[in-house]
């Protein structure tokens, strides 16, 4: 009686510690979705849209021309590096998106990236990655 008694307790705190468990998540916007109805997508620029969204997000705080050793010697200053180090395989889009608490998550040690800059990243790469 006294077995069945603690193999009943231990199989509670173990679904205690299950369902506890399953209380994590990868990013607070997969909880708590942002409105981005309002963001505008059309006709993304390089110039006028895509690097000032890189700028101000400190990107080139590791990833200037001048920080090659903060970044990894990633470079992403200006188009054509941009072009030599990330968009091709949309690697930009991959590491703003990765989950909070990875290593590939950026821009590391700021502020995310917000959703409707993530989305304006993911139409100009979709429209082409143009230099315009
Ligand atoms: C505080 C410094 C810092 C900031 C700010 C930062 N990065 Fe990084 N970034 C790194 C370091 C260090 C690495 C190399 C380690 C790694 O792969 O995560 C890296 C790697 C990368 C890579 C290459 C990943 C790979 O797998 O090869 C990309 C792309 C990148 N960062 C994009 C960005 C973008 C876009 C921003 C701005 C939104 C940003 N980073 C801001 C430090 C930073």
């Amino acid at each position: 009686m006294k077995s069945i008694l603690m193999s009943i307790i231990f199989l509670s705190l173990w679904l205690v510690i299950l369902s506890l468990s399953n209380c994590t998540y990868k990013n607070a916007t997969d909880v708590y979705p942002i409105d981005t109805s309002g963001c505008k997508t059309a006709n993304m620029s390089y110039t006028n849209d895509i690097e000032p969204i890189i700028r101000e997000n400190h990107c080139y705080t590791c990833h200037g021309t001048d920080s090659n050793s903060t970044g990894n010697g990633i470079v992403l200053e200006g188009y054509a590096n941009l072009l030599k180090n990330g968009v091709p395989d949309d690697i930009i889009y991959r590491d703003i998106t990765a989950p909070d608490g990875t290593i590939n998550h950026m821009p590391g040690g700021y502020p995310d990236v917000s959703p409707c800059e993530i989305l304006k990243i993911k139409a100009w790469l979709d429209q082409g990655y143009k230099d315009n």
